[in-house]
C-alpha cells in the first residue's frame, strides 16, 4: 500500500480501531457493520465511515466491513509489522515498567537497547535486556542503528540527550520526560506522552457528571 497522508486527528483513532477489530477477529465475528462497531466503540457510524472513508473506505453496501481484512489494512498504515528499532534511555521506574509490560513488537517497534546514565544501574537486567551505561550508547548506534528512542528520563537532561540521539540518527522519540522536545528539523517526529493529561480528562469528566 502506498503512503498517503491522514489527518492527525484519524491517525489518534486508528489504533483503537485497530484494537477493537482485534477483538472482534477472537470472537471470530468476520464482519460488522458501520453502526455496530460504532456501538461497540462509542463513536458515531458517520465518524467511522468518514474515518474509513480517508484511506479507501472498504465497506460495502449492504455487507459492511470485513473485520480482518480492515484489520490488515490498518496495521499495514499504523506501520505494526515494521519492527522499527528501539532504544529506552532511563532504566528507572518508568522506564523497567515499560519495557517489562509493553509488547514492542506487537507495536510495530523492537527494544533493542536499554541504557541509563546511573552506573550502579549498568549491567542489572531489565526485562529481557541488559543496562548499558551510556558511554557505550555511540558503538551501539553505530553497530545497532536504532530509529526510535522512549526517552525516560527527568526533564532536565532531555533536551541535551535528544540532540545526541538525533546526530546518532534517531529520528522518533516517545517522550516521557515531561519536557517539551525543541527540534528544528521537520523530519524527526515526537509522541509527547503526558499519562496526568488522561488523569485530569478522567478528573474533568468526574468533576462535571451529574
Ligand atoms: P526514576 O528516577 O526511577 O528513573 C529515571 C532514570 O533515568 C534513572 O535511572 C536515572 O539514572 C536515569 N537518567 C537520568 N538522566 C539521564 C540521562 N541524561 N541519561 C540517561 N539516563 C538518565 O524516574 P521514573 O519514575 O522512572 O520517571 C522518569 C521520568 O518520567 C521522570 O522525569 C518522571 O517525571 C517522568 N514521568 C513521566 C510520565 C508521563 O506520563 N510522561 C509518567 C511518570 C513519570
Amino acid at each position: 500500500m502506498g503512503k498517503q497522508v491522514i489527518s492527525t486527528p484519524v491517525v489518534r483513532r486508528l489504533p483503537r480501531y485497530y484494537r477493537f477489530l482485534g477483538e472482534l477477529e477472537c470472537e471470530h465475528i468476520e464482519r460488522i457493520s458501520s453502526k455496530e462497531l460504532a456501538q461497540r466503540m462509542g463513536l458515531s457510524a458517520s465518524q467511522i465511515r468518514q474515518d474509513f472513508n480517508c484511506f479507501g473506505g472498504f465497506g460495502q453496501q449492504g455487507y459492511g466491513y470485513h473485520v480482518g481484512e480492515l484489520r490488515t489494512i490498518i496495521g499495514e498504515i499504523l506501520g505494526v509489522d515494521a519492527h522499527t528499532p528501539m532504544i529506552l534511555i532511563g532504566a528507572g521506574n518508568l522506564g523497567r515498567a515499560l519495557a517489562a509490560h509493553l509488547d514492542f513488537e506487537k507495536h510495530g517497534c523492537e527494544l533493542i537497547g536499554i541504557f541509563d546514565s546511573n552506573p550502579e544501574l549498568a549491567g542489572t537486567q531489565a526485562a529481557w535486556l541488559t543496562v548499558q551505561p551510556m558511554h557505550t550508547l555511540v558503538g551501539f548506534c553505530r553497530t545497532h542503528q536504532p530509529q526510535a528512542a522512549v526517552l525516560c528520563i527527568p526533564k532536565d537532561g532531555a533536551q541535551k540527550l535528544c540532540d545526541q540521539l538525533i546526530h546518532l540518527g534517531i529520528r522518533a522519540f516517545w517522550n516521557f520526560s515531561h519536557y517539551d522536545l525543541r527540534i528544528n528539523n521537520p523530519d524527526i517526529i515526537v509522541e509527547n506522552v503526558h499519562l496526568g493529561d488522561s488523569l485530569m480528562t478522567l478528573a474533568y469528566c468526574m468533576h462535571h457528571s451529574e
